[in-house]
């Protein structure tokens, strides 16, 4: 067990919460930032039955000030910025906010780690979209980014911030480059989910369609609990360095529509619609991570298929409806 502190933004997301629930395991004092809100978003940290245990510090990723002072109040040895807004369709229609938040909001961590402890060890949550329109058939850390909506090129800013003040300050400052990660956590906009609350909903009579847009796209999904296990070995590494996580398979959306419709005995073309209105002013057809270096640097793997986590999903989405 260690006695460190841990600082995460983003702590009430989907990985914040895992990632909160993973450090308190090995005995870290977690520290989280609050984005004032007007609606309740402790629901995951509930769900995992950690709220009381984590200790949750008023902030924004685009107020310096206040990463100073949660830096300071948490003494953290490690930080975790998963703080964004992350959903690659709202980009277009908040291009600025994204980039604030996402680019510039990354920028000020490493200010606030910087100026606070700069012996302490930051992560970067980096994401597959910076590749876009995929300079290689299986992407790894030396493949050429090409951001294809407003989320991958603020993410991009902040990937190469991370990598510069490595550079420049020789600060201990890791790049997770992860592929797309899922779970009953996941929120509601993100396809996986959206795709297993929709078929629950139609399993119980509360619902006739699913409306999706395109269902030719590729991803690689894997289990956001097996990523921030990954998360945490890059900063237990004895120098920062950027990292792919990924299972390295890739899926179609219609493929993981059929495994959720599949498993909730329903045919799905009964029920699938295609809608213009969910398709992109830009798309990334395919992602396909190569997660070698993560393996041999950092002794990770996946430990959960794509057909395991769709079901996994649904069952928490069949229970959560029942409930009421
Ligand atoms: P998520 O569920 O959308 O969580 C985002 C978190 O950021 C929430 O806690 C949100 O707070 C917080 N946040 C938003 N704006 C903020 C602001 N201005 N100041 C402070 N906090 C703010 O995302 P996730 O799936 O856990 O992903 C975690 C990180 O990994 C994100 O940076 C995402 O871009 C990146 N990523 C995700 C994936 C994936 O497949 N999940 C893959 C690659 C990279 P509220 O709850 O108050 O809104
Ligand atoms: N959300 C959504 N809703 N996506 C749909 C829909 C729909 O109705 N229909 C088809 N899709 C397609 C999208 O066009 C995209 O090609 C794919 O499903 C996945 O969409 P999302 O689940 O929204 O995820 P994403 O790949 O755009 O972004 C996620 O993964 C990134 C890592 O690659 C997010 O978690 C990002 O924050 C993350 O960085």
């Amino acid at each position: 067990m260690t006695n460190k502190n841990a600082l995460i933004t983003g702590i009430t997301g989907q990985d914040g919460a895992y990632l909160s629930q993973l450090l308190l395991s090995k005995g870290y004092k977690v520290h989280g930032i609050l984005a004032r809100r007007s609606t309740d978003t402790l629901w995951r940290l509930r769900e995992l039955g950690i709220a009381d245990e984590v200790i949750l510090l008023d902030g924004d990723l685009t107020d310096l000030s206040s990463l100073i002072r949660a830096m300071e109040a948490s003494k953290a040895d490690e930080v975790y910025n998963l703080g964004a807004q992350s959903f690659v369709g709202s980009s277009w229609q908040q291009p600025l906010l994204t980039a604030q938040v996402d680019g510039v909001g990354a920028l000020n961590v490493l200010e606030a780690v910087r100026i606070v402890n700069p012996k302490g060890r930051f992560y970067q949550a980096s994401t597959s979209e910076m590749f876009g329109l995929i300079q290689a058939e299986q992407q790894d850390e030396t493949t050429p980014f090409y951001p294809r909506s407003p989320y991958g090129v603020a993410k991009l800013m902040a990937h190469w911030a991370t990598v510069n003040y490595r550079e420049s300050f020789a600060m201990h400052a890791s790049s997770g480059i992860l592929f797309n990660h899922e779970s009953p956590l996941r929120g509601i906009e993100f396809v996986t989910r959206k795709v297993t609350d929709a078929v629950a909903r139609i399993k119980l009579g509360l619902q006739k369609e699913l409306r999706l847009g395109n269902i030719d796209a590729k991803r690689d999904w894997g289990f956001a609990g097996d990523y921030v296990e990954a998360m945490w070995l890059m900063l237990q590494q004895e120098q920062g360095d950027d990292y792919v996580v990924a299972t390295g398979q890739t899926t179609t959306v219609r493929r993981m529509c059929e495994i959720a419709f599949g498993h909730a005995g329903l045919t799905m073309d009964q029920h699938l619609v295609i809608d213009e209105k969910f398709f992109r002013p830009a798309e990334v057809d395919v992602l396909l991570g190569n997660p070698a270096k993560a393996n041999a640097k950092l002794g990770w793997r996946p430990k959960t298929s794509l057909e395991d986590l769709i079901v996994m999903m649904l069952d928490a989405d069949l229970r959560r409806l029942s409930r009421g």
